[in-house]
């Protein structure tokens, strides 16, 4: 691999940059990559304690101990709990480890938004670099913005925010972001629609980028699909057509192998059987997505749900609610969490919550697999119709 004379430099240093940009070095090697590249930023995953236990907490630990430091700006997903634990109860031994993991992340100079949708506070410009741990996040900025990120394992991006590099392979090159399928999808796209639509797309595509025509979608709607899709799917980028920036120049270039059409009928949801709860932000709400449960409760008179729902979002989308709205939707039984991946997190089967409703094909994916949940999708309105 060629490198640089200042990466040379810092090879030759011994300090903890040095031996990260090591491991970058070796693994890029084994990858095949010809040389480094410089990020923008990084987005740091897997800092639950509880998917990465105390083995984890150790390692981060131990890393922010040896002086490791990271060069550019970084922001971390979403953990096991809120920062104040207010909605999100889990025990003493679980918040004291997980507040370790959030003591060395910032110690190393992480910006704590705790966030799986950072690409709603971070520009990313087409054709800029980033090193990004979550699929989701990877998935939109690839795909909407035409920025660039692999799908990088949680340690390699503390090592990538550390030295400010990465190797250049898959999705850092032109030639693999090629479409090689073209997917047509008819009809209207609601949110949980939008799910499905990630899920065939990404069975269908298997490693190949598919190029995409669908029609207008809500931007929850996309995020829905980008989500799904990056789960079903080891390859996390797809070309939208009207919407990556640089839509017209992938179609020029690109080599259509095989094609798929999705019509409505293909959309429709099973039947939503009894559920404890609802929960939306998978990934984290924005601002329209929280404000539109708020309409939809104001359009029916503010009633009391009967049923909690969990709006799990950013720490930065809740400072743009104004206290009174907040505290009128925890009147509703509406509660807005922060810092928070209930697919990492205990909390749910911790207030006794075991059946969930959700428009987040993701989470219908992962909670059964990661939190033994049940379940199951549905559209937010239906979901909140059935509340009332
Ligand atoms: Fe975010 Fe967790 Fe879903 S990290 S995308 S809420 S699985």
């Amino acid at each position: 691999m060629h490198l640089t004379r200042e990466e040379e430099e810092v090879l030759s240093r011994g300090d903890a940059r040095s031996r990260a940009l090591e491991t970058v070095v070796k693994v890029g090697e084994s990858l095949g990559a010809s040389r480094l590249l410089d990020v923008e930023t990084a987005h740091v995953s897997g800092v639950s304690y509880q998917t990465i236990g105390d083995a984890g907490v150790e390692f981060l630990s131990d890393l922010a101990a040896s002086g490791a430091r990271f060069k550019v700006f970084a922001t971390v997903n979403p953990m096991g709990m809120e920062l104040d634990g207010g909605e999100t109860p889990v025990d003493d031994l679980f918040k004291s480890r997980q507040l370790e993991v959030v003591k060395s992340l910032i110690k190393m100079g992480a910006s704590a938004w705790f966030t799986c949708a950072p690409y709603d506070i971070i520009r990313t410009p087409p054709g800029t670099v980033h090193a990004w741990g979550e699929s989701n996040a990877i998935s939109y900025i690839n795909s909407v913005r035409d920025a660039m990120s692999e799908k990088l394992p949680g340690p390699f991006t503390i090592l990538a925010a550390i030295t400010g590099k990465v190797p250049e392979f898959g999705l850092y090159l032109h030639e693999n972001r090629m479409p090689r399928v073209m997917v047509k999808v008819n009809g209207r796209i609601t949110q949980a629609a939008a799910g499905i639509i990630g899920k065939m797309v990404g069975e269908f595509s298997g490693s190949r980028v598919p190029y995409v025509v669908v029609g207008p979608m809500t931007e929850r709607a996309m995020k829905a699909m980008l989500a799904s899709f990056a789960t079903y799917s080891p390859n996390p980028f797809m070309v939208i057509e009207g919407v990556n920036p640089n839509w017209r120049l992938y179609r020029s270039e690109m080599d259509v192998e095989e094609s798929l059409v999705i019509d409505e009928k293909d959309l429709r949801l099973p039947e939503t059987r009894d559920f404890d709860a609802v929960f939306i932000g998978c990934p984290h709400a924005d601002l329209d997505e929280v404000l539109h449960v708020a309409k939809l409760l104001e359009d029916r008179g503010y009633p009391r749900l009967a049923k909690p729902l969990f709006i799990s979002t950013s720490r930065f989308v809740k400072s743009q609610l104004s206290p009174a709205i907040l505290s009128r939707l925890d009147e509703l039984n509406v509660h807005v969490i922060t810092d928070t991946c209930p697919i990492v997190s205990p909390f749910l089967r911790n207030r006794g919550l075991l059946n969930i409703a959700t428009p987040s094909s993701k989470s219908v994916y992962y909670m059964p697999r990661l939190v033994s949940l049940n379940a199951m999708p549905c559209e937010i309105d239906e979901c909140i119709g059935d509340l009332l």
